[in-house]
C-alpha cells in the first residue's frame, strides 16, 4: 500500500522533472560546423538558413579560396576618418560555412571606427601599426578599454557595443576576427538615426531625453 506522503512526495518529484524540463538550456550556438570540406558560396543563389548554398565542386578553382580584398589601404577621408573593408562570406564566398571572416580597419589620425556590434560573433583584433584606443560596454554598463599599439591583441565578446579610435600621431591599421562568416554589424548611431523608415522622434526624445531639434541634428548627420 502507498502512504499519502510517498505518493505526495513521488507527485512533487515529477512536478519538479516537468519544471526542469521547462527551464531552456543556455545556447550557445554560433555558425554551424561545416558537413564537407568546403562550401564555396554560390552568391547568386537565395541563401538559406545555414548560408549559401554550395558551388558546383566542378565549377571550384585555387581562387575561390584566396581573398586580395584586405591588402589595399581603405580610405579613411570620411567624416569617422576610418574605413572598413570586410572579408566575409559576401567579399570571399569560400568563407561559406567556415564560421570565420576578418576585416580590415584603417585609420587616418584621430580617426574612429564608431560604436556599433555584431549580432553573429565574437570579435578578436590585433593592432599592425598605429596606437589605438579600443573599449566595449556590458550589458551591465561597465566600460572596458586600453590604448593598444602594434602586435598587441582585444577581444570583444559577442554583441557587446565597442568601437577604435586612432589615439596616435600617425595613421593606423587593424585586422580584426571572428567566429561568424557573416558577422553583422549594428551601428549605434545608423541604426537609430538613420534607420528606413526613420524611428520616430517620440522614441528617440524620450529615450534619450533631449527635444526635438537635438534628435532632427543628428538625424541630418546621417542623411535621414
Ligand atoms: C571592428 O570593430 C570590426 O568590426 O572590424
Ligand atoms: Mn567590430
Amino acid at each position: 500500500m502507498v502512504s499519502s506522503s510517498s505518493s505526495g512526495s513521488a507527485y512533487n518529484l515529477v512536478f519538479c522533472l516537468l519544471l526542469l524540463l521547462l527551464i531552456p538550456f543556455p545556447s550557445h550556438s554560433s555558425d554551424p560546423d561545416p558537413l564537407q570540406d568546403f562550401c564555396v558560396a554560390d552568391l547568386t543563389a537565395t541563401p538559406s538558413t545555414n548560408g549559401f548554398p554550395c558551388k558546383p565542386v566542378s565549377a571550384v578553382t585555387s581562387e575561390d579560396f584566396f581573398f586580395d580584398g584586405l591588402s589595399k589601404q581603405g580610405n579613411t577621408k570620411n567624416a569617422f576618418g576610418s574605413s572598413l573593408t570586410p572579408g566575409n562570406v559576401l567579399a570571399f564566398p569560400g568563407l561559406n560555412t567556415q564560421g570565420i571572416s576578418m576585416n580590415r580597419v584603417d585609420f587616418a589620425p584621430g580617426g574612429l571606427n564608431p560604436p556599433h556590434s555584431h549580432p553573429r560573433a565574437s570579435e578578436t583584433g590585433v593592432v599592425i601599426t598605429g596606437k589605438l584606443l579600443v573599449g566595449f560596454v556590458t550589458t551591465n554598463n561597465v566600460f572596458y578599454s586600453k590604448v593598444l599599439t602594434a602586435g598587441q591583441m582585444f577581444v570583444v565578446p559577442r554583441g557587446l557595443v565597442h568601437f577604435q579610435q586612432n589615439v596616435g600621431e600617425g595613421n593606423a591599421l587593424a585586422f580584426t576576427a571572428f567566429n561568424s562568416h557573416l558577422p553583422g554589424a549594428a551601428l549605434a548611431a545608423t541604426t537609430l538615426f538613420a534607420s528606413k523608415p526613420q524611428v520616430p522622434n517620440q522614441v528617440l526624445t524620450k529615450a534619450f531625453q533631449v527635444e526635438d531639434d537635438i534628435v532632427n541634428t543628428i538625424k541630418s548627420k546621417f542623411g535621414a
